[in-house]
């Protein structure tokens, strides 16, 4: 039998192995290459304004991807939970994405209007003041500190030239004034509003 040939030879079993993860590995792949759902922004998505973007970079900065996802799978315990599943095309922006699958704390990609700035605020500062057993770390620092209006600049110019992001001269320009006075604590509030609001679908 042709199937026993296989089994007593290490060689051709090798050769015959690597040709159907190759095969399949292309199945894969390929139509990945040729789908703009992955690569296109989602209708509605624009990229990140300046007091997002600071708050974005906050977000990774103090790590609270270790505790949160953004990442709703198709499941309806999640949709029913956070809103309608994520799309490829809400991501585009997201350099480097935040999906994760550590989830100490709720999923966050569609977290923005769900509560006040104000709630934000307090739950930032303290979150035992507004959730008294979420073991949620505090992060009043973020109050005190002011965004480097400059520093997010160059940061946009460079997903402008080298990442394709269509932010135009004018909006880099302005980042410095329109971020001037702005805590870490007012740029990671309008990044956690502005998440997952641009595709409304089921909310
Ligand atoms: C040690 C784990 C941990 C870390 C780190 C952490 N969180 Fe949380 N977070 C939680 C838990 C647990 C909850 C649920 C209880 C609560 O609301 O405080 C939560 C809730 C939240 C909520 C409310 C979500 C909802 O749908 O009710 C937001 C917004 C949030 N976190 C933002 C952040 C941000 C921004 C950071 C980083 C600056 C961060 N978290 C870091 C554990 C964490």
């Amino acid at each position: 039998m042709s199937h026993e040939v296989v089994e007593k030879n290490v060689g051709l079993m090798a050769v015959l192995i690597i040709a159907v993860i190759s095969v399949a590995g292309l199945v894969q792949i390929v139509p990945l290459l040729f789908a703009t759902e992955t690569t296109q922004p989602h209708e509605g998505v624009e990229p990140y304004a300046p007091l997002e973007f600071a708050g974005r970079d906050i977000y990774v900065r103090e790590g609270c991807y270790s505790c949160h996802s953004q990442m709703i799978r198709p499941f309806r315990a999640e949709t029913e939970r956070y809103g309608h599943y994520s799309l490829a095309g809400e991501f585009v922006y997201d350099r480097p994405f935040q999906w994760g699958s550590k989830r100490t704390g709720p999923d966050l990609a569609r977290v923005g209007g769900r509560y006040s700035d104000l709630w934000h605020y307090v739950h930032m500062m303290n979150p035992r003041d507004v959730v008294p057993e979420s073991n949620m770390p505090a992060y009043p620092w973020l109050a005190d500190r002011e965004v480097n209006g400059e520093r997010v600049a160059r940061a946009m110019r460079a997903q402008q030239r080298w990442l394709g992001v269509p932010y135009t001269d004018e909006q880099i320009q302005n980042a410095p004034s329109d971020l001037e006075g702005k805590t870490e604590m007012d740029a990671i509030i309008a990044y956690l509003q502005g998440l997952g609001t641009a595709v409304q679908h089921n909310r």
